[in-house]
């Protein structure tokens, strides 16, 4: 199936504020550096909270992970868990469609849907209350058929009990989840034949309905109130460390930017030297700089592969413009880079830029710079 973001799209997105400390705490999981490893949960959360994963949501969550908006986009799209439409306001019914539930009724609850929801798939109800879909098993297999509504699954299902829930839904109810044919779990239907003894002393519904009941509501959209935030891994005080947002990092281009206009004036004066002060801090040797680009204007860096627009314009704020500088590197100097680029960490070795910016300086083409001028593909 093509997997396109909708054609409709909000005008901005933003984590609600329970929900953005809880996405901050999960970016603290990650070793500095490699905060794009929170990419998929952080996208759920998204879509828990919005209902469908809209392109402003998937920008946002690249700019908080400083990853390129096309490696978030990429993510979203390639999952199928991801929506890339909206879903019904009250609910989104997937219907498991594989050959235990095929077998037992599937098509029929299909039916259901075109019938009361929507005639194709991924379309919203008059109402705008719903939506559907077929998906693959979902585990329920000696439940079939069964759909799944927000996290619960509704199983033992006919097309009569799935309109009878969909019309609970639309009255503003939540029906209860779990077999609705009467049997307890996955037992046989006509009794359990084995561990009787565990019979007595149990709860009304199996675990998983039993949690969904004692929730009321678990249609509802997560705004991060839900349950607490809990941070084993950061120790104590970690709570507070990841709800603190990253405000010194976004301190720095601004002041950047100030001094930039006597920065140009000094362009002449390039290339000049390290200085004491601004030793690099992690390994390697820092490679030497300029303070502005030469007269004739800065490279366009994004001409290397791994250098799109936010690394170019890194790349300049540490004092980098050329193509000649960055082939000039040696190995000390690339591992001075690497260990710098925040939140891009590796990058230079990763794609080997030294050997592309030689090509670069001497006037030649590399396969991604010709590619890239013809179909202004960034990275
Ligand atoms: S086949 Fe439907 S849950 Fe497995």
């Amino acid at each position: 199936m093509l997997r396109r973001l909708h054609k409709e799209q909000p005008a901005s997105f933003a984590f609600t504020p329970a929900n953005e400390t809880w996405a901050r705490a999960q970016m603290t999981k990650f070793p500095e550096g490699r905060q794009a490893s929170a990419i998929i949960p952080l996208l759920w959360r998204a879509q828990e909270q919005e209902g469908w994963l809209t392109r402003p949501a998937i920008e946002h969550i690249a700019a908080m992970l400083d990853m390129a908006y096309i490696r978030a986009l990429e993510v979203a799209t390639f999952y199928f868990m991801f929506q890339l439409a909206p879903v019904g306001s009250v609910a989104h019914v997937q219907i498991c469609g594989t050959t235990s539930c095929m077998i037992c009724g599937a098509e029929a609850l299909i039916e259901v849907c075109q019938q009361e929801i929507a005639a194709k798939a991924h379309n919203l109800s008059d109402d705008g209350k719903f939506s559907w879909e077929e998906v693959e098993c979902l585990g329920a297999c000696s439940n079939a058929p069964m759909v799944q509504i927000g996290k619960d699954f509704y199983e033992d299902l006919t097309p009569e009990k799935l309109r009878e829930i969909l019309g609970e839904l639309a009255a503003g109810r939540v029906p209860t989840p779990g077999p609705q044919n009467g049997r307890y779990a996955a037992e046989p239907l006509s009794g359990l034949t084995s561990l009787k003894e565990f019979e007595s002393g149990k709860k009304a519904y199996n675990a998983s309905a039993q949690l969904a009941v004692d929730l009321g509501d678990t249609v509802k959209r997560i705004d991060g109130t839900e349950v607490p935030l809990l941070t084993p891994w950061l120790g104590k005080g970690g709570k507070k460390a990841a709800a603190k947002k990253p405000a010194a990092k976004k301190a720095a281009p601004k002041a950047a930017a100030k001094a930039a206009p006597k920065a140009v004036v000094e362009a002449e004066k390039a290339p000049v030297a390290p200085s004491k002060a601004d030793a690099p801090a992690g390994a390697g040797k820092k490679p030497r700089t300029m303070k502005a680009p030469r007269k004739a204007g800065a490279d366009d860096l994004k001409m290397i592969k791994g250098v799109g627009p936010k690394m170019e314009s890194l790349l300049n704020k540490l004092g980098f413009y050329h193509f000649d500088q960055v082939s000039k590197w040696t190995a000390d100097e690339v591992s001075w880079v690497d260990q710098n680029l925040e939140g891009f960490k590796g990058r230079v070795s990763r794609d080997n830029w030294v050997t592309q910016a030689t090509k670069l300086a001497a006037g030649e083409e590399t396969e991604f710079s010709s590619c890239a001028k013809k179909g202004g593909i960034y990275q």
